[in-house]
């Protein structure tokens, strides 16, 4: 069955990065030209997906309006014979269908995934933490619904991480099937320094099937009440079975402090037209550190 939608909760309070999120979603901080949102929305629409349905909460509308057509804006620029800002704002209204369910309560990432439930249906479709951003020369989306066609299976994109950092991730473990591809045995959240000798840590990027939303909606809460998505994932695999895919690209968790810094850096340097420049200024600044 084809995957034609993705879900991007945005929901969570993004404490990590207090003040800065506190009137501004941490989805909607700039890295080098746009918001980071923009960035997965621009992923999702290259791998060809049709829909983003965007799980909010409250003083999240930015977001929203970012995606949306500013009819007086437009008007102004047009005005001022600014076509080329036009354009660009025409673009980026223009990039996809999106639409937004509420998430009430911030009551997890798994719960984020079931509110958007009724919008998705019986299908299956991707999920794309709004603030973990991947570059890559295809698609980390594009990668998995490749592999989604010959598996049909729901697939976790995971990435190496050194053992001492496992503690942050939820960890995979399970059976080599080829370069690149694991069959899932377990998973762990965070687990303790010392209990996994797996280094295979779930990043933002899933392919799920519908049995997911039955299975989040039978997860008990765990911990702080939140509802984990990692508990109903270990559900989904003794179901359907489940593929982990270490994913070709680097992954920058932007709602941290320094994986912030990281992407502005990586995604600078890599600009079409600030990039030269930036890289210049990169090295005198090592210079004279
Ligand atoms: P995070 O773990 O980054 O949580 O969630 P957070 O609340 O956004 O940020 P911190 O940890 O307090 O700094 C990963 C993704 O899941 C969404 C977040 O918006 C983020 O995109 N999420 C998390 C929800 O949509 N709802 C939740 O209840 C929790």
């Amino acid at each position: 069955m084809k995957v034609r939608k993705a879900v991007i909760p945005v929901a969570g309070l993004g404490t990590r990065f207090l003040p800065a999120s506190k009137a501004i979603p941490k989805e909607m901080l700039t890295v080098v030209d746009r918001p980071t949102i923009q960035y997965i929305v621009e992923e999702v629409v290259a791998s060809g997906i049709e829909q983003v349905i965007l799980v909010t909460s409250a003083g999240k509308a930015a977001i929203e309006n970012h995606f949306d057509y500013d009819f007086e804006l437009d008007t102004v620029l047009a005005r001022k014979n600014k076509q080329g800002l036009v354009d660009e704002l025409r673009h980026v209204s223009n990039l996809i269908d999106v639409v937004s369910v509420r998430q009430k309560k911030p009551l997890g990432l798994g719960h984020a995934i079931w509110s958007a439930r009724n919008v998705v249906g019986d299908e299956p479709f991707l999920v794309l933490l709004g603030d973990d951003l991947v570059q890559a020369e295809t698609p980390c989306c594009k990668q998995m619904l490749n592999l989604f066609e010959e598996l049909q299976s729901p697939i976790v994109a995971i990435q190496r991480v050194p053992l001492e950092e496992t503690f942050q991730y939820g960890i995979i473990e399970g059976q080599a099937v080829r370069d690149r591809l694991t069959k899932v045995d377990h998973m762990i959240e965070k687990p303790a320094p010392g209990t996994t000798d797996s280094n295979m840590a779930i990043i933002g990027r899933y392919l799920l099937t519908p049995e997911i939303f039955d299975l989040l909606e039978k997860t008990t809460p765990g911990h702080g009440g939140e509802i984990q998505l990692t508990d109903a994932l270990m559900a989904l695999s003794n179901k359907r079975g489940m593929y982990a895919y270490e994913f070709e690209g680097t992954r920058y968790d932007a709602g941290d402090k320094l994986g912030y810094l990281k992407a502005i850096v990586a995604f600078a340097a890599r600009h079409k037209t600030l990039g030269p420049a930036f890289c210049r200024y990169l090295k005198e600044v090592a210079a004279g550190l």
